[in-house]
């Protein structure tokens, strides 16, 4: 079993990222809701346990509170924010309410014994380097006397105990955020966490999760059979290929084609994975899917339903490729850790579930298949290094994430086949003009939405009508959990929308998203 973290969430904004930067130290982790059972959490075999921070006051009666099997396992425990407090609370030491909230830049300056968590950096502030450090505060209560066994490690003007740590029992607690960029060196803090407190061996790499992964895959399905739906995206390219090396031709690839998709999708696709030797059926359920999409207007509706008819495609196909010897009982897809994370964990704590990935809630509860998920713990960028190490060309590693319902999420309201064309027309512009003047790469995702509503007055020759909007998206963001508005210049823009204006009928407006995520979502619906 690999060496791991146990991250516990409790609401806080950051949570992804410290998982972010414990695996960018080489050291395995995984998040889970702070009320997930005991023995979900302790199946891991943690070698210690970090607390997220969180907006509760440990004072609330509804606070969330620290289970007892964390302080039970005798193992280190890094509390961060609300999770110092916490642990503080937990160990008797006293909270102070806040009157204010602190938000922001703060210096804190070392103080107290060497110490594993902060060593580094406080013998490198004794040599000169520095003698503070930068961090990010967002805190309202604070601590005002730690409890017994724990001294101060740092403080700063307005949090007497920014730090504190109980060295004998590996226990520690950091009022500001090492996770964010904004905190110096904090990758070091979680990293000395990870692997000098808890004495986890860096060694979380692309091969070793592929060796792992190839081995579980193994393991689980033995010598059964396989079908893995491909999107077309890293995400489902890397489960396949993971599962080839697994088991090869016990392995057989879905395309379907759900009329969902984009220009020339199906046939890139096709081509890439011929090429790559694997075993492909492409499936042409356009009609079906259309057909079941009728008069449907609701987003998460839609999601269900195409979740429900890949899978009862994928059903049907299994059923064509039984040759009475041995049936297909897995389904491999390329489920992501955000799609876990958005679908389902934060719902757990009254959180709102923000929408059911396909993949992860759409899913029909009489499925006859096992899943077979092997990339369902990692982030995209990890896929995507994964993906490189599996020699999977750029084009497929470099492909911008394109939801399983395809255009379906773009397109409020009824689809139609006419709506699609349009959208279709409008996107193959946007990409071409992406990729032609070198933005492509350097946008997280980008594409079209279709405002279908008749809103707005256009002028065609002598005669005016009212027109479909279209409206262009491209993100910058490293996990797809937050993200900006790509900055495209506008000479790029103003060209895309008037090729779309004059190319693609109906459209009378072109229109840019400048939302940030949050609060607003990448896709639309
Ligand atoms: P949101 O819109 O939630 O998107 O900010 C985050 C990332 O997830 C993709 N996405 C989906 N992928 N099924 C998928 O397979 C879905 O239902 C789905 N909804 C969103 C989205 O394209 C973005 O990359």
């Amino acid at each position: 079993m690999k060496d791991a973290i146990a991250i516990l969430d409790f609401g806080s904004q950051y949570t992804q990222l410290i998982a972010r930067r414990v695996r960018e130290a080489h050291v395995y982790c995984e998040l889970f809701p702070w009320d997930a059972p005991a023995e979900d959490v302790l199946a891991l075999a943690p070698r210690g346990f970090i607390l997220s921070g969180g907006p509760a006051s440990v004072y609330a009666s509804d606070a969330p509170h620290l289970p007892a099997y964390v302080l039970e396992r005798g193992l280190p425990v890094l509390g961060i924010c609300y999770g110092m407090q916490l642990l503080a609370y937990h160990l008797g030491g006293h909270v102070a309410r806040a009157e204010k909230r602190e938000y922001g830049p703060a210096e804190v300056e070392f103080v107290g014994p060497e110490d594993p968590l902060l060593g580094n950096l406080k013998s490198r502030a004794l040599s000169g380097c520095h003698s503070n450090l930068s961090v990010w505060m967002s805190h309202g209560d604070s601590i005002a006397t730690p409890p017994s066994g724990f001294e101060v490690l740092a403080r700063s003007a307005n949090s007497p105990v920014a730090a504190m740590g109980d060295l004998a029992r590996g226990f520690y607690g950091l009022q500001f955020h090492p996770e964010v960029v904004h905190t110096q060196h904090g990758d070091e803090i979680l990293r000395s966490f990870a692997v000098d407190v808890c004495g986890c061996a860096p060694d979380w790499t692309p091969a070793a999760f592929i060796e792992q992964a190839v081995a579980a895959i193994g393991e689980q399905v033995g010598a059964g059979r396989v079908v893995c739906g491909l999107s077309g995206g890293v995400d489902s390219a890397v489960a396949a290929t993971l599962v080839h090396r697994a088991v090869g031709d016990q392995l057989t690839c879905i395309f379907v084609n759900h009329g969902l998709l984009r220009r020339g999708e199906q046939e890139q696709v096709v081509r890439a994975f011929r090429d790559r030797g694997m075993h492909l059926v492409p499936v042409d359920a356009t009609e079906e899917f259309l057909g079941a999409l009728a008069g449907v207007t609701d987003p998460e509706q839609k999601r269900r339903i195409i979740g429900e008819r890949f899978v009862r495609i994928f059903e049907q196909q299994a059923a064509k490729l039984d040759d009475g010897a041995s049936r297909v009982r897995f389904l491999a897809q390329g489920t992501l850790y955000p799609d876990v994370i958005e679908s389902a964990a934060t719902g757990r704590d009254g959180a709102a579930v923000i929408k059911h990935h396909h993949n992860v809630g759409g899913l029909p509860k009489d499925m006859q298949f096992e899943l077979v998920e092997p990339v369902r713990n990692l982030f995209k960028d990890e896929v995507r290094q994964i993906g490189k190490v599996l020699g999977l060309p750029h084009e497929l590693i470099g492909r911008h994430p394109f939801p399983g319902p395809g255009l379906a999420v773009r397109i409020p309201g009824e689809i139609t086949w006419e709506r699609l064309e349009t959208l279709r027309d409008a996107d193959a512009i946007f990409l071409q003009e992406l990729a032609s003047s070198g933005w492509y790469d350097q946008v997280g995702q980008a594409f079209a939405v279709l405002l279908p509503e008749a809103l707005s007055t256009g002028v065609a020759g002598d005669e005016s009508r009212f027109g479909q909007t279209i409206v262009l998206r491209a993100v910058e963001t490293d996990d797809f959990m937050t993200a900006s508005p790509a900055l495209l210049p506008y000479t790029l823009l103003t060209k895309v929308s008037t090729r779309i204006l004059n190319e693609v009928d109906g459209i009378t407006r072109v229109v840019y998203d400048l939302s940030t995520k949050p609060p607003a979502t990448i896709e639309w619906l």
